[in-house]
């Protein structure tokens, strides 16, 4: 039941939903299919990018992003709607990112989508963003074949998680400390390339030598004592297994920061020479996509999963994509990968969540809260 006991229909639905969790201002209007192995249609998909806003300041600034999403979000819904060729009385539900993320970015959005379902009498959808992130694969490739491992990686976060039935998440696996998009950025800042990080590393990283630095490939073992308990749930992987599951990548950005301020140290060459750029962007790209893939295929492995999912921002990077790709042909092993415009923040993906959450009958009451942090 939803607020104001508005029942939901047993027909196929269509819903708008909305994204405002970090620096886009998103909405998509997705509708149910009615086939179960494909369950979503994706309509539109509409994204306002605030990256030339946070590009001059190095990073993301919190105030400057909830003000732009005020300014954009009424656009980006009629854009939404109009690219569907639908319109407000066409809405069976209205769904929101409640969190994780800026407080005062998802304010905006949550009070839209509040605005919006009140006013039309319809349910309201609250969507934890990483629920968006792994349903995105179910958008582009329909259901995945189960138990399934999907790695979420975006600037927030580099989380691990295995799925024995679809819309239950379980964590095995998270990073200890800087997420992989987070350590994109920040090795992009200290190399002098701008924000975000992960698209122009990306790039330059193919005009580089990936083997002319020796980073260090960040490993957690059973031994590690930062943390006392494993991530993965007691008794689903061996012990021997359940700590080397979690990642790290302060370290590695530590050791590019070493690296540039020994390049630069000496006063005749304050500059780093462009070659030297590119191939410290390779060989950090090399090294994160290695951590990345190694520690997923050998969590897949034991828990005998079949299907992988990779997908957040920094699936969208293409040497993750073309080395998960190569690994998972070599296991036999079907790997799924969101497209590029999925991969990033977008509100197609909070909208197939959504739709899991409708059919399972979770709706919000109006007095739903914007979280900056919440468990999935
Ligand atoms: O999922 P997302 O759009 O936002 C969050 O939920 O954080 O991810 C953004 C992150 C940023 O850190 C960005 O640098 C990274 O994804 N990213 C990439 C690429 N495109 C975006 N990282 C590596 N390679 C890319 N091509
Ligand atoms: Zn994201």
């Amino acid at each position: 039941m939803s607020p104001e006991g508005k029942l939901i229909s047993r027909e196929p639905v269509t819903l708008l939903a909305i994204e405002t969790s970090c620096d886009e201002t998103a909405a998509a209007v997705v509708s149910e299919t009615g086939d179960p192995v494909r369950p979503w249609h994706l309509r539109s998909n509409i994204v306002a990018s605030q990256a030339a806003i946070h590009r001059e300041w190095g990073g993301v600034v919190p105030e400057l992003a909830s003000r732009q999403h005020l300014r954009d979000i009424c656009g980006v819904v009629e854009d939404a709607l109009a690219k569907a060729g639908a319109d407000f009385n066409d809405l069976g539900a209205v769904a929101v990112t409640q969190g994780p993320g800026l407080v005062g970015s998802l304010l905006v959005g949550v009070s839209f989508a509040k605005s919006l379902a009140w006013t039309y009498g319809i349910p309201l959808i609250p969507v934890h963003h990483l629920a968006g992130h792994i349903e995105s694969l179910v958008l582009e490739h329909g259901e995945l074949p189960l138990p399934a491992a999907v790695l979420v990686v975006s600037g927030g976060h580099t989380s691990l998680y295995f799925i024995t039935e679809p819309g239950r998440y379980s964590l095995i696996g998270r990073t200890r400390d800087d997420a992989a998009g987070e350590a994109y950025d920040k090795v992009a800042k200290l190399l002098g390339l701008g924000y975000p990080g992960g698209p122009v590393i990306d790039k330059l990283a193919k005009t580089g030598n990936d083997r002319a630095f020796a980073f260090p490939v960040p490993r957690m073992t059973h031994a590690d004592r930062n943390q006392r308990e494993p991530t993965a749930p007691s008794g689903l992987l061996p012990k021997s297994m359940e700590r080397r599951v979690d990642f790290s990548f302060s370290g590695l950005k530590t050791a590019v920061a070493r690296v540039v301020a020994e390049r630069t140290s000496d006063p005749r060459t304050p500059m780093l020479d462009p070659r030297e750029v590119a191939d410290i962007a390779a060989s950090f790209q090399r090294v994160v996509v290695q951590a990345l893939l190694d520690r997923t295929f050998e969590a897949a492995a034991w828990l005998g999963v079949k299907s992988l999912g990779i997908s957040g921002g920094v699936s969208a990077n293409s040497r993750l994509r073309a080395d998960a790709e190569a690994r998972g042909a070599k296991v036999g092993l079907p790997v799924f990968i969101p497209p590029l415009a999925l991969s990033t923040d977008n509100a197609a993906m909070i909208g197939a969540a959504a739709m899991r959450k409708l059919r399972a009958g979770v709706t919000a009451d109006w007095d739903l809260n914007a979280l900056a942090s919440m468990p999935l």
